[in-house]
């Protein structure tokens, strides 16, 4: 069976369907009906890099549906440590689970991972890759927001290079007819495959170093953390680490229903003051994950989530 490597795993129209599953089942993700559509089925959480939101999100996503998760835990902990390759540990938790969440720190490794298994994998992050379990709750959010993914203006802001969520939210958007703006340092810009690629899909893009000035007539500023951890050259980091510093003070003129998403971790990019503002949207965005992983979970395991949810759940 196939699972979820990359955005063109899904058709717009699986992915709108995905996302109106993912509607419906907020009452079970917030834990006021119980509904155990998975009841039987495993999955495996292999993090092989750290994570707080996607591995808990997805744990608990699984769990609200009546299903088991089993973790390979902190790496170090694992036979990974002896030198167990990624081949070995997938054919072997391939069948201890029938479905497995994957985080990579190397590029391609999830899609390395779904040629090795019978189960589908779900990417959680392929290193610099992409991330499209987190585009699907960053689509849920934007649409809850605005009513619709169609010809909205985003702007992506932050580390683009390396930024395995804006990759994946990008193709994603370029699908719906969005119009984009990327804002990053120089050295921090959009990979030019990824813009040809877009491009490709008929994209109308532009790209800035100039992030306060492109704010002012968005729908959706979405910001990023700079990558840290896949900066080779430590100077390098250094010279665009606090490139961006979004403050309250830079809404005056904003939109009144333009939304702020980050998929967090924040360093400090957004400041504390945006947080009470009516543009802030990144909590909601990473409760938003256990919906959208929901669906998602359902629907590669070909369970079909029921129209009337409150007819088929029971109390908690
Ligand atoms: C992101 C990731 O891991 O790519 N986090 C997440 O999944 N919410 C973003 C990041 O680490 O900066």
């Amino acid at each position: 069976m196939t699972g979820l490597i990359t955005m063109d795993d899904l058709t717009n129209e699986e992915i709108l369907d995905i996302l109106d599953d993912a509607e419906r089942l907020l009452p079970v993700a917030k834990g006021e009906l119980y509904l155990p559509l998975l009841q039987g089925r495993i999955m495996g959480n292999l993090f092989f890099e750290p994570s707080t939101r996607t591995r808990m999100s997805f744990e608990t996503a699984m769990k609200r549906l009546g299903g088991g998760v089993v973790n390979l835990g902190d790496v170090k902990t694992s036979s990974v440590v002896k030198g167990e390759t990624l081949y070995d540990t997938i054919q072997m938790v391939d069948g201890y689970t029938d479905i497995i969440a994957m985080r990579h720190p190397r590029q391609g490794a999830a899609q390395y991972a779904q040629d090795a298994a019978r189960v589908p994998i779900l990417n959680g992050g392929d290193g610099a890759g992409n991330h499209p379990t987190q585009t699907m709750l960053d689509l849920f959010t934007i649409r809850q927001a605005h009513g619709k993914l169609d010809g909205l203006k985003v702007v992506l802001a932050g580390d683009l290079r390396y930024g395995r969520t804006v990759h994946s939210l990008s193709h994603a958007l370029t699908r719906f007819g969005c119009e984009l703006i990327f804002a990053s340092p120089g050295l921090l810009r959009m990979p030019a495959e990824i813009v040809s690629d877009l491009q490709g899909h008929g994209a109308n893009v532009t790209e800035t170093e100039d992030l306060y000035g492109s704010i002012n007539d968005a729908d959706v500023v979405y910001m990023t953390r700079i990558q840290k951890e896949r900066f080779a050259d430590e100077d390098e980091y250094a010279r665009c680490a606090g490139a961006y510093k979004l403050h309250a003070k830079h809404l005056a003129d904003v939109k009144e229903d333009m939304i702020i998403m980050h998929p967090l971790p924040r360093v400090d990019e957004i400041h504390p003051s945006v947080d009470s503002t009516r543009h802030a949207r990144y909590f909601e965005q990473a409760f938003n994950g256990v919906v959208a992983r929901m669906a998602l979970l359902c629907r590669l395991l070909g369970v079909a989530v029921p129209a009337d949810i409150s007819a088929a759940g029971g109390a908690l």
